[in-house]
């Protein structure tokens, strides 16, 4: 489809030029803007809402937007899309991801779940692919994490290949420019980079600064894998069915909430700044204005001083908010096992 550019999307006043957003290079050597919009809504907002608050923050600067099948408004983000091109954005100056559910994993459906997402985005090609998950299991959107699909399944990696081939084909098709992965372990990253003919460009991980990974972060960035952040500010209104009681609060931390008071920000935007001098790359989610507005301002600020970054360093929790428990495969299991802690891939 081509895009017209009948105006100029001028970037608001308060907003931040897109030249001065931090952007990172990854293996290939395109540049993908150190920060992007989130894009699920949970329970809490419609994709009408995400829609409008894309072109919002691309009129503030944004270009980078986390988008997935799964989280049902690509076909209302693709408008969205459209529309900031018409204004005088470059497709070039975009980039947007998108992922594979994982009802999709079969030989036969990769293919055309890519397709439809380009579509329903209204673009010819995405930035980026990823596999959202490791488990071909599928769970209904909402379900509770007490929910079990009777036929799930363990990571099997001959069949994880079989997924990672047709992504491989997807980048030969000229369909998507880069591949990559989320919700991965160290064991299985080795696996995959033994095996892969196209290597993935990106992890997209779970990281704020009460869930640092940094051995999994460490791993990426040694493997030119760029580290992709999600749930940056530790996810604070996601639905309390994906609340435990041992769950810690990042927002409320005295060493974020100190740097907060000096800053003169909101503790949120502490975290997304932290991210992004860390070197992963973070999605925080807000529909509202001055929220995504100051998590883009911060990234183009003056950094965190040394201390700041080490107190930061020193307060992670090992806290996993997206635990995954839908996605056990057999009775008795914890949610631990689908994280490979032990250093090896959870036997079947
Ligand atoms: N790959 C995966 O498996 C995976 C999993 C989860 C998420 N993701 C991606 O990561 C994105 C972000 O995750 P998330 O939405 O769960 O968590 P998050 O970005 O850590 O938290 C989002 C919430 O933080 C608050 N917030 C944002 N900016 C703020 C600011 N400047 N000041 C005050 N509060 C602020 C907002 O709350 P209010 O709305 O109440 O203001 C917003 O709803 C998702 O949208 C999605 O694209 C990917």
């Amino acid at each position: 489809m081509a895009t017209q550019n009948v105006g100029t999307f001028s970037v608001a006043a308060d907003g931040v030029d897109p030249n001065k957003v931090p952007k990172k290079t990854l293996y290939t050597g395109a540049k993908i803007p150190a920060i992007g919009l989130g894009t699920f809504g949970s329970d809490r907002f419609s994709g009408e809402d995400i829609a409008k608050a894309v072109v919002g923050a691309a009129s503030v600067g944004y270009r980078h937007f986390d988008c997935a099948s799964v989280y049902g408004n690509e076909h209302l983000i693709g408008p969205a899309l459209t529309e900031i091109m018409r204004g005088g954005v470059r497709r070039d100056d975009l980039w947007v991801t998108s992922k594979l559910w994982n009802d999709k994993h079969g030989e036969k459906d990769v293919g055309p779940s890519c397709e439809k997402s380009v579509k329903d985005l209204r673009l010819e090609y995405l930035n980026l692919y990823l596999v959202h998950w490791p488990f071909p299991n599928f769970h209904s959107p909402g379900c509770d994490v007490s929910s079990r699909s009777p036929d799930a399944k363990p990571y099997i990696h001959e069949n994880f290949m079989k997924t990672w081939r047709q992504m491989e084909k997807l980048v030969e098709r000229g369909l998507v420019r880069h591949i990559g992965t989320s919700n991965m372990t160290v064991p299985k990253l080795k696996l995959l980079l033994r095996d892969a003919r196209i290597k993935p460009a990106c992890n997209e991980m779970e990281q704020h600064p009460h869930f640092q990974q940094p051995e999994l972060f460490k791993f990426a960035m040694d493997n030119g894998i760029q580290p992709i952040g999600f749930c940056p500010i530790g996810s604070p209104t996601r639905p309390d069915r994906d609340k435990t009681q041992t769950d810690t609060v990042d927002i409320q931390d005295p060493v974020i909430v100190n740097i907060a008071k000096r800053l003169n920000v909101h503790p949120a935007v502490v975290c997304v700044k932290w991210a992004v001098q860390r070197g992963q790359i973070p999605i925080p989610f807000s529909v509202f204005r001055n929220e995504y507005l100051s998590n883009l301002q911060c990234t183009a600020s003056a950094p965190l001083t040394a201390e700041e970054m080490k107190a930061i360093a020193g307060i992670d929790r090992n806290c996993r908010l997206i635990k995954g428990q839908v996605f056990l495969w057999k009775d008795g299991q914890t949610w631990e096992d689908l994280w490979d802690l032990s250093g090896r891939i959870t036997p079947p």
